[in-house]
This record gives structure tokens, sequence and C-alpha cells, in this order.
């Protein structure tokens, strides 16, 4: 997408594309604001004039998370969360993780000198590490991996409209379902996991939380961090592979080098190369205006390539600093899963640096990621030699 996104600053940086019915931004400046300026531009989908109401109740579970709710409900629903992402709070984990990271790895890396970056490492790891957070059991990941996936993916190409909103629909409720359940099993006995954070929040006094809200935050939490985090790492080792090859020694010395590496990653290939807003009031950028009520795209794989914030943009700089790229967004909804996503790609990324040397990709094509909105591939199939 990097050519259209370069054409577009150039030529159309703020533009209305009919087929689409959506507003396209694609300029730094711009893109932060939009993601920022949360009186202007909602992030409730329900603000757009096109909504349409879904039918049925348990269809619309994830329209009450925080993703898509404005101040101030967006920041209760957040504050019942925020605690269990701190930095701090994840770094006890760390080592842990590492041994999960590790026992992938083991079962991966052989004499024979080819693994799939996404299948047997970039895939399973956050999937078990927010199954284990959350307190659901990881052997279900399977059928974690189908629900993500699923709600992530984009309509394909010999499936019609209105088969893509039926699987869409099936998929919430058999998350739906699941999590009810699992809720049911936390309330009589509540555990240290986010499962009976978000108990304790939906059966507290005044209730801080309605049933829907719990079971949407569920299926929020357990389906936002898995494609992203999957693409973060194997976008990496797409970026390292073309790399010099003294980067890698660098990166395995250094865990700074290697946390820099992962930022200009999440700058370079962004996991998510756009996000959705509705502008709520009248607003002109760039010549252009904006009616209350039309759907507007923040570009973010534009924003993360534009040259007057980025000297170089277009060349991956492993040591950028500073690097203030907009790969997990800006303001209010910036991504709470960030300093997971960063110790899981840092832990998955010196873990597999341990193991491989001479990392190189085969002519094999990739397959992008079935999405319209995350950037990666379907697999990621490499060849190394062992390190011993
Ligand atoms: C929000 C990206 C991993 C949970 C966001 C947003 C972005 C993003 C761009 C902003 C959405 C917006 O402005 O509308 C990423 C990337 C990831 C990642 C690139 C991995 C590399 C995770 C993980 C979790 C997570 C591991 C948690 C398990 C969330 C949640 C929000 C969010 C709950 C909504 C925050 C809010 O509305 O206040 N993420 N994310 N993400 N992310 Fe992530």
């Amino acid at each position: 997408p990097f050519d259209w996104y370069r054409r577009m600053r150039e030529e159309a940086p703020v533009r209305y594309d009919a087929d689409r019915q959506t507003w396209d931004v694609f300029l730094y400046e711009d893109v932060k604001r939009v993601l920022n300026d949360d009186e202007t531009f909602s992030a409730d989908p329900r603000e757009a004039d096109d909504f349409v109401e879904p039918e049925e109740p348990g269809e619309g579970l994830i329209l009450d998370t925080m993703l898509f709710k404005d101040p101030p409900r967006h920041d209760e629903l957040r504050g019942v969360v925020d605690e269990w992402f701190q930095p701090r709070r994840l770094r006890d984990r760390e080592p842990h993780f590492r041994d999960l990271a590790g026992e992938l790895l083991d079962d991966a890396v052989g004499a024979e000198g080819r693994m799939d970056v996404v299948g047997d490492l970039a895939s399973p790891f956050p999937v078990t590490v927010i199954a284990e957070l959350l307190g659901v059991p990881p052997s279900d990941r399977d059928r974690f991996k189908t629900w993500s996936d699923a709600l992530v993916a984009a309509a394909s190409d010999d499936e019609g409209a209105e088969a893509y909103a039926d699987r869409q629909r099936q998929t919430q409720m058999e998350m739906a379902q699941y999590f009810l359940e699992m809720i049911e099993s936390r309330r009589e006995e509540p555990r240290d996991d986010l499962l009976s954070v978000i108990v304790t929040a939906e059966s507290e006094g005044g209730g801080r939380l309605s049933r829907e809200e719990a079971l949407g935050m569920c299926i929020l939490l357990l389906v936002a961090g898995n494609i992203t985090t999957t693409n973060l790492v194997a976008n990496a080792v797409r970026c390292f592979a073309d790399a010099d090859a003294d980067l890698l020694d660098e990166l395995r010395a250094d865990d700074r080098a290697l946390e820099r590496a992962v930022e200009e990653v999440l700058r370079y290939r962004s996991p998510v190369q756009a996000m959705s807003r509705v502008a709520a009031e009248p607003v002109t950028m760039r010549g252009e205006t904006i009616e209350a009520g039309d759907r507007v795209i923040a570009w973010i794989g534009s924003a993360n390539r534009d040259d007057c914030q980025f000297a170089s943009a277009e060349t991956f700089r492993p040591d950028r600093s500073p690097n203030q790229h907009l790969g997990f967004g800006h303001g209010t909804h910036y991504c709470l899963g960030a300093p997971l996503a960063r110790l899981e790609a840092k832990v998955g990324l010196s873990e597999l640096l341990d193991r491989v040397e001479r990392l190189r990709l085969t002519d094999e094509p990739l397959q992008p990621t079935r999405s319209s909105f995350v950037y990666g591939v379907e697999s990621l199939p490499i060849r190394y030699d062992e390190r011993r």
C-alpha cells in the first residue's frame, strides 16, 4: 500500500472516496489529530449517518467496548482493566513469557533449518499469553485463534456481504456464549486473572459494567492483541531478514537496541494500518469540509511514512530515535495493550535470535493477512542456521 499512500500524501491528502463513502486522511499531522481530537472525531460507529443497528442483542457486543466509546464512558470502561496492562505489572511475568516462547521455539527450530515464523511462534505465542492473563484455558487456543481471525477478517471475494455479516454475527455469538460460562464460573470462585477483575466490576454495587459490557470486554481483550502482535513479530522478522547481517548480533547483545528496532517495525511495517472515526461536527481539513456523520479513515500506515515527520521515512532504520510513530494510535484510544505487545515482541524475537543465525526469507510468495486494516502475512517461511 505504501506507493499508494505516497501518491495520496502528495495529491489528495484529505479526500472523499465515493465508492466506499468515506473520507481518507494520509498526513501525519492530520492522522494524529483525527485519532486524538475525540470531540470532533467520534470513535462510536453509531454516530455515522449510514450506521445500521444490529438486529439481535449480542451481535453488537463489540460496539459496547472502550474501543468504540467516547469519553466519559470510554474512560470508565478502560479504568476497569487499565492497571493490569501497566509495564511494571507485566514485568513480573517476563520470565514466564520467555519460557512460553522458548517452548514453542524448541519444538520448531531444528537442524533442517526451516520454520514458519507465523505458525510456529508469532501466532500461538500472543494467544497463549492473553488466554493466561484472562484466565481461560490456553488449551482452547485454537478456538480463540479462529474467532479472532474471523472478527478481523475482511469479506472474501467469493462471499456476499450478507454471508460475511452472518459469519461475523455467528462468531460474536459463539464468543459471548463461551465467556458467559466463564463469567459464571468465576463469580463462584474468583482468581488472580482479568476475568475475575471484569466479573467483580460487573457485580459491584452500582454496576460499573453491564453484562453486555463485561462480555464485550472479554471479546475485545481476546481479539485485539492476537493478529496485531502476530504481525508485529512477523513483520519484524521480515525487516531483520532484509537488513545488514551485523544487525542481528547487535540485537542479541543489547535489549535496548532490540526495543528500538521493534519501535521502528511498528513505524515501517505497522501491523495496524488504519483506524476509523465518525465526524461528530462539521470540520474543514486541507480545504475539504467533512460533514457531521461522515466516516473518516485515519491511515496510520501512511502517517508513519510521512517525511515531514520522519527523515528517510521510506527506509527501515532500526536505531531510529526519536520515533514518534502512530503504530499504537494516539491520545484517548492509545493502545491499552502496547506494553504487553512490546514485551511479547521483545521476548519472542530475542528467544528466536538466541536459537538461529543467518536468518533469511525463502522464495515462497508471501500471502497478505486477510484483513482490510491489518498489515502482515499469513505465514512466513524462513531459512536459518541453528545456533549452538
Ligand atoms: C487500541 C494497535 C496489541 C488491546 C489500539 C489502537 C491501535 C492498536 C492502533 C488504537 C485504536 C483507535 O485509535 O481506535 C495495536 C498493535 C498491537 C496491539 C499494533 C500489537 C503489535 C494489543 C494487545 C492488546 C491490545 C496485546 C491487549 C490484549 C487494545 C485495546 C484497545 C487498543 C483494548 C482500545 C483502547 C481504547 O479504546 O482505549 N491498538 N494493538 N492491543 N488495543 Fe491494541
